[in-house]
């Protein structure tokens, strides 16, 4: 490839490529598959490699991550980043206006912008000539750290400005953060590889940004709203103008921002927000009210601290105050014991709550807490509510500090800490019962082997009737063993089975998860299983092997390679071959048998008749059509089943996309 050439094509990839992420990142569109994009991807980095003085400043990428930073440098702010000055009620609001206008000498009613005050870690973004340069932590306002590596791995910012019409330098600010769902998502997999959990998503959002590995980053999936913006002579005479001029600049700005035209209207945002912030996918903890019109903003200028300008009000955390009754240890999957507050039954925020985490000893020495104190327990957006601290005036007389346990409740084994761990374990991995059951219930969960007719009750009762002791066992159940369980009918126990012998065609990297190796989550799995392609393999590699294989780190190498030491864990295997489950990847090619859909494109929704959803995409593959997730002007037919999702229906008739149903989908096949 000549140099022109791979110039041409570069710059086309950068273009598709950027497009490709714009419509998935903000629109949740995916036109084409993942393969195709990764290829795309694969290419760029290729001739990037080959032709480094053709790689675009905004190429894609730099998304990845990948740079490992030895430290962050220190950069000054060209304008301080000031904190806002906090309220908690109405009538400090109403005062605030009120200062607001006896500063300016004035009667008239002020417009003020109302935002959402989103709960994550500030940033400062500077652009030159449309490209991003760098970005800057808060710091201490007036320097903070530039975590440019680490922004960039931030899908929805743009690395190029949308557009012509914007200053050759201005800063954008904005709050970084995880979102609620993506959260949840991250704890869900330090869960299945048995890590404690992270705590919240802001301080979680506030140690990522500063993590030297940005490979790590993109993988936590931070995200980004913008509110401001800064610059010398912007072409903007109010803030909201700025605000829409950040959106068309290709900038995510959350579209909860209003222009209110006194502060009576300000006052409605406040209500109408304090409940529907909730379902929001960020945490938010108020409103940020700012005067719009610069002009008056630079009259108002600001105090060494805050904005005159503006203000935040926060809502109240819906805190209640009951007494502790007892602390109960639970024992989790891989021994972790978590302290949980067992608590007088009080009201708070809707719900009846009876129960807080305490997550650690480390936690209950925080708060010194004593049985029979009166605590006070907050619900910070929808997580499980936790103890923020005691009522010292109503401790009782008699109490007494707290001793943390140092035997396992389950089975008394002495329970274990790791340097440098807050939790505590119990190491009896293979005789403690809640670590038993819990393996089995990782076994057979969905995104493992999948077996859902068995759940924690049923799990219970079998390991209670002593029929299965470990995840080798499910394959030996009889009929008539599970009928001998309490409640048990026929119907149920047929479906059990039925799923427990399905469950031996799911392939090798989910049965490699379900075995529940510690630190071998989804993704790792998936990664072992492509890099060694079957068991033999993977129990036969050293450690220098192991850690060969990408981001495969020294802490899963070593769990691997403990893992099959362990006799016991290789019988089980064993047993688990013998019954027939995947052990060694298939080569999936799949034949086409004809090109009667050759160039057309698809959505599937609802649920059909002769195929599953799976079953009909392959279908659709082997005769040459494509399948896409989300609808777009690119797809030819959406196949609707019954129940089809009546957004994709809607969307579709919208852009005039053919709806066909299972039948219709047949004939097209014979064509
Ligand atoms: S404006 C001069 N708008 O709240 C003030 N801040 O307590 C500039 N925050 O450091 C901030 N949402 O990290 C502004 N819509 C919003 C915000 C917001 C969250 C954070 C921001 C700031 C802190 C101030």
């Amino acid at each position: 490839m000549t140099a022109q050439e791979a110039q041409k094509r570069i710059t086309e990839l950068v273009e598709k490529i950027n497009y490709y992420n714009q419509k998935y990142f903000q629109e949740h569109i995916s036109e084409i598959s993942n393969y195709e994009f990764d290829m795309l991807l694969a290419e760029l980095i290729r001739l990037e490699n080959e032709f480094p003085q053709f790689k675009a400043e905004d190429s894609p990428t730099q998304r990845i991550g990948g740079t490992i930073t030895k430290e962050f440098p220190t950069v000054k702010h060209t304008y301080p980043m000031l904190s806002l000055a906090n309220t908690y009620t109405e009538a400090d609001v109403k005062d605030f206006d009120e200062r607001v206008k006896r500063f300016l000498n004035t009667s008239e009613p002020i417009e003020y912008v109302c935002e959402l005050k989103f709960d994550g870690v500030s940033i400062s973004l500077i652009y030159e000539n449309g490209i991003f340069k760098q970005a800057i932590t808060r710091g201490d306002g007036l320097q903070g750290d530039d975590v440019s590596p680490n922004i960039k791995t931030i899908r929805t910012l743009p690395l190029k400005i949308k557009g012509e019409n914007f200053p050759l330098r201005f800063e954008v600010r904005g709050e970084i953060f995880i979102p609620k769902k993506q959260f949840e998502k991250l704890n869900q997999e330090r869960e299945d590889i048995g890590e404690t959990l992270f705590a919240n998503a802001r301080n979680t959002a506030s140690g990522t940004i500063k993590l030297q590995d940005s490979a790590e980053v993109a993988r936590r999936g931070l995200d980004a709203y913008l509110y401001g913006l800064l610059g010398e002579n912007l072409p903007f005479q109010t803030h909201y103008e700025a605000l829409q001029a950040l959106e068309q600049w290709g900038f995510q700005v959350s579209k909860t921002y209003r222009l209110c035209r006194n502060i009576e209207e300000v006052l409605e945002y406040l209500h109408e927000w304090e409940h529907k912030r909730h379902h929001l996918p960020v945490e938010t903890d108020g409103v940020v009210i700012k005067v719009n019109s610069f002009a008056l903003q630079n009259e108002l200028g600001t105090t060494a601290k805050a904005p005159r300008w503006a203000i935040a009000y926060k809502y109240k955390a819906e805190t209640a105050s009951t007494v502790l009754e007892s602390i109960t240890y639970q024992v989790g999957r891989t021994g972790a014991i978590t302290p949980v507050a067992e608590l007088k039954p009080v009201q708070l925020g809707g719900t009846i709550v009876k129960r807080a985490s305490l997550h650690n000893a480390n936690e209950i020495e925080r708060l010194g807490l004593r049985i029979g104190d009166t605590v006070f327990v907050e619900k910070g957006g929808e997580i499980i509510p936790k103890v923020t601290g005691i009522d010292l005036s109503k401790r009782p007389a008699e109490s007494m500090p707290l001793q943390y346990i140092t035997h396992c409740p389950e089975c008394a084994t002495p329970l274990i800490r790791k340097e440098g761990e807050a939790v505590h374990y119990c190491p009896n991995e293979k005789g403690c019962p809640p670590q038993i059951k819990g393996k089995i219930e990782h076994f057979v969960q969905r995104k493992a082997m999948n077996i859902s007719s068995l759940g924690e009750k049923i799990i219970e009762q079998l390991y209670q009737a002593k029929l299965i002791k470990n995840i080798a066992d499910l394959y030996d159940l009889r009929l008539e063993e599970l009928l001998s369980l309490e409640r048990m009918g026929e119907k149920l126990a047929t479906k059990i089975l039925m799923n427990i012998q399905e469950s031996k065609s799911i392939p090798f990297e989910r049965v490699l998860f379900a075995l529940g190796i510690r630190f071998v989550g989804v993704t790792v799995a998936q990664k072992l299983a492509e890099y060694f392609g079957s068991i033999e393999k993977l129990q036969n590699a050293t450690l220098t092997q192991l850690l060969q294989v990408p981001e495969i780190g020294e802490k899963i190498a070593e769990s691997v390679i403990a893992y099959f030491q362990d006799k016991d864990n290789w019988q089980i295997v064993e047993r688990l071959q013998k019954a027939g489950l995947q052990f060694a990847m298939k080569n999936v090619v799949k034949e086409r048998k004809s090109n009667a859909l050759s160039g057309l494109s698809f959505v599937i929704s609802g649920v059909f008749e002769q195929f599953s959803r799976e079953a009909l995409k392959e279908e659709i593959e082997k005769n040459g059509g494509k399948v896409l997730s989300g609808i777009s002007s690119k797809v030819n037919f959406l196949v609707a089943g019954s129940e089809a999702g009546p957004s994709k229906l809607e969307k579709a008739q919208k852009l005039g996309i053919k709806v066909i149903s299972e039948q219709e989908f047949l004939e097209l096949l014979k064509q």
